[in-house]
């Protein structure tokens, strides 16, 4: 199975121009996933829940009708973060699509920072959804500072982590390699490039987007502060097994009873 990872520099508010940027990275390489960044084409550093709901969009509606062509277009699954326009309020949201027209949904359950100023906490739980073979769960990049996350994934049987990032602390691609061994699976950290400036606040976006394999190598790693597509050939077998030698499964051997949660 090939896995893309996208990384690109939205601007802030320009959906169509993202959403076409985005389509000409996706159209440079061949892949059976494309994971994309968080909020993909609608930019980051929201200033008010009015602007949030003025970018947000229906998950069954034309902007993500956008991607379900792509991923018809191009008999590949494809993982993105976009916010979602509820009648309760706005989410953080990711959906994974594929091309005979299922998807997977999913509400950022960490909210970072500001995030919490101006979206509502994700209600939808960690999801996984099957294609061509290949398990995906989805996260949304504050998600991996709580193990809980990919755990939970892993426990649904996901082979990779399709995690969709708009990251600024320098962490998260470092611990990835720690956070595919304790789960043995995948991760494909997809993340943004750019600063954006806006609300008396700049934030820059740490790029280095990661896919890690399960036994903790890079198989992937993309520049700091470039757009960039690029693909790795990845087997969800490897993932499946979860031992490491003759007398250690990493899930069969762990001991809840002794774990406070
Ligand atoms: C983040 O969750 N966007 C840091």
């Amino acid at each position: 199975m090939r896995i893309a990872l996208i990384q690109n520099h939205p601007r802030f508010g320009e959906v169509e121009n993202n959403l076409n940027g985005l389509l000409t990275l996706i159209e440079s390489v061949e892949a059976d996933l494309y994971v994309l960044p968080e909020l993909c084409f609608s930019g980051y550093q929201f200033v008010s829940t009015d602007e949030v709901r003025s970018l947000a969009v229906d998950p069954d509606g034309a902007v993500i009708g956008w991607l379900r062509q792509a991923a018809c277009d191009r008999n590949a699954a494809i993982a993105f973060g976009y916010p979602e326009r509820s009648a309760a309020g706005c989410y953080n949201a990711a959906m994974v699509v594929t091309p005979d027209g299922r998807d997977l949904r999913y509400r950022k359950t960490h909210l970072f920072y500001r995030e919490k100023d101006l979206f509502l906490p994700g209600d939808s739980g960690f999801g996984v959804i099957e294609w061509h073979g290949l398990r995906v769960g989805l996260a949304v990049c504050f998600d991996w500072y709580f193990p809980e996350s990919f755990r939970t994934l892993a426990l649904k049987g996901a082979d990779v982590i399709a995690h969709c990032s708009n990251l600024v602390m320098p962490y998260c691609q470092q611990a990835d390699l720690t956070r595919a061994l304790e789960n043995r699976v995948y991760i494909a950290t997809a993340n943004r490039v750019g600063t954006e400036d806006r609300g008396g606040e700049a934030l820059t976006f740490t790029g280095g987007s990661v896919l890690v394999s399960p036994r903790g190598e890079y198989l992937l790693t993309l520049p700091k502060d470039a757009e960039a597509a690029e693909v790795a050939v990845i087997d969800p077998e490897i993932a499946r097994q979860k031992k490491i030698n003759r007398y250690n499964d990493i899930i069969a051997d762990r001991r809840p009873e002794h774990y406070t949660l």
